[in-house]
């Protein structure tokens, strides 16, 4: 594997391989790497024939008293676990080589889907979070991408995103494939931020999931999220907890005949944690 810190020797690299026909696949993270991430990059090895993974903490997506400059940066050992599982590129570029000079980078606005829910309590989030991916992707030139189902909203921008450039001939087309979400043995969807966590403290966190999973026996809005408040941990603080259209995330009274996600965020600790499941009750 390639370490490549250089934003135009990446271009170089990925260009060559271009010429000798090679699909290439992108996983874009930031980092603090987990078997979440390393399903991603499994996924991209069966499905293109050249993965490019980038760690960059993107400062544009924290907002202010976010985790930022607490942010786990773990190069050495993130190294080691791409190279061992097959990665051909790690690109860890510095802030200056994503973000040169002000003004130099296209800034995206999320619009609408990107003020609620994960948009709403981090203001200004996701149009940090489209501006990095938007550059990233001018830089890698992927042919597919690979996002996990976790963070869920992120996915939906990023698809719409995608749909909008191709459509508008901005970009040629590139694939995303969602890949599904990774949990440890109890249920907790496995996240960088997990290792801020204590003991005790994973323990509240494993019943976010167990709050999904009791929500979801419910295709009524109002029962479903009963259900899921009565097991969450009364030490989570909650932010949200919904049924929504799972592509739209338009809140929805009833699951059925739905394709339809339950998502929820809450606060164990200072740590704020996320998690959804999807049910599909259209057959
Ligand atoms: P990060 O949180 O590092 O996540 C990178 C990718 O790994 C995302 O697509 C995320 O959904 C996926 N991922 C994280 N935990 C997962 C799990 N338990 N199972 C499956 N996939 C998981 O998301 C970001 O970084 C950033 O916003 C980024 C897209 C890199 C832009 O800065």
């Amino acid at each position: 594997m390639q370490l490549v810190q250089s934003a135009a020797e990446l271009t170089q690299i990925v260009e060559s391989e271009k010429r000798l026909g090679k699909r290439v696949g992108f996983v874009p993270t930031m980092g603090a790497l987990h078997q979440g991430h390393a399903s991603l990059v499994k996924r991209a090895e069966t499905e293109s024939d050249f993965v490019v993974v980038s760690i960059f903490v993107n400062p544009l997506q924290f907002g202010a008293g976010e985790d930022f400059e607490k942010y786990p940066r773990t190069l050495g050992v993130d190294a080691r676990l791409l190279s061992d599982i097959g990665a051909d590129v790690l690109f860890a570029p510095a802030v200056s080589d994503v973000y040169p000079t002000e003004g130099s980078v296209r800034k995206l606005r999320a619009g609408s889907l990107g003020e609620v829910f994960e948009g709403k309590t981090r203001p200004g989030h996701f149009d940090g979070m489209l501006t990095v991916v938007n550059r990233l992707l001018d830089l890698v030139n992927p042919d597919v991408v690979f996002f996990g189902a976790k963070d869920a909203q992120q996915v939906a921008l990023v698809r719409k995103m995608l749909n909008e450039q191709a459509r508008a001939g901005e970009r040629a087309p590139i694939q995303m494939v969602e890949c599904e979400t990774v949990r440890d043995e109890h249920g907790l969807a496995l996240s960088s931020r997990n290792r801020y966590l204590s003991t005790a403290q994973l323990v509240i966190a494993r019943t976010l999931n167990l709050a999904l999973r009791a929500a979801a026996e419910f295709e009524d809005r109002d029962e479903a999220l009963s259900a899921g408040q009565a097991v969450l941990s009364p030490e989570a603080r909650l932010d949200y907890l919904e049924l929504v259209d799972a592509d739209s995330f338009e809140i929805l009274e009833s699951a059925k005949g739905k394709r339809a996600r339950l998502i929820i965020a809450a606060y164990v600790g200072e740590t704020r944690l996320i998690d959804n499941i999807v049910i599909d009750r259209t057959s």
